[in-house]
């Protein structure tokens, strides 16, 4: 069963809401489960001053969201990419083998919501956005 550290962030998440005005956001969800994660972040100086998650999800989901907040507010940037799955479950005292997805889902929303404040940052480079050129070469 769950360890006493995912019951503890799970009857007491903590950082669960939005931030309104975000730097970044990243949003992840898993089609086996339907359980969805988002995390925005806000970012000064390449750290993360403030992150927050909203999670529909199950209490492994909940855990990891909370844990993950926590372990990366204050990180630098690459710091919080490094974040793993497994360093994640570890810090959790474990998880079932069955639950390990769960924490997948919490490493991939973070990294997720950085790369969003890195391509917004950056202007976009690396993604063009659809339906920005508009061709009226149809007459
Ligand atoms: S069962 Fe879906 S995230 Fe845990």
């Amino acid at each position: 069963m769950y360890s006493e550290i995912v019951m503890d962030h799970f009857t007491n998440p903590r950082n669960a809401g939005v931030i309104e005005d975000a730097d970044g956001v990243g949003e992840v969800g898993n089609p086996q489960c339907g359980d969805m994660m988002t995390f925005y972040i806000k970012v000064k100086d390449d750290t993360l001053v403030d992150v927050k998650f909203q999670t529909f999800g199950c209490v492994a989901a909940i855990a990891v969201s909370s844990l993950v907040s926590e372990m990366a507010k204050g990180k630098k940037l690459d710091e919080a990419q490094q974040i793993t799955r497994q360093g994640v479950a570890q810090a959790l005292g474990g998880l079932p083998p069955n639950k390990m997805h769960c924490s997948n889902l919490g490493a991939e929303a973070l990294s997720l919501a950085i790369n969003n404040y890195q391509e917004k940052k950056g202007g976009a480079a690396a993604s063009p956005t659809h339906g920005n050129q508009e061709s009226e070469v149809n007459s």
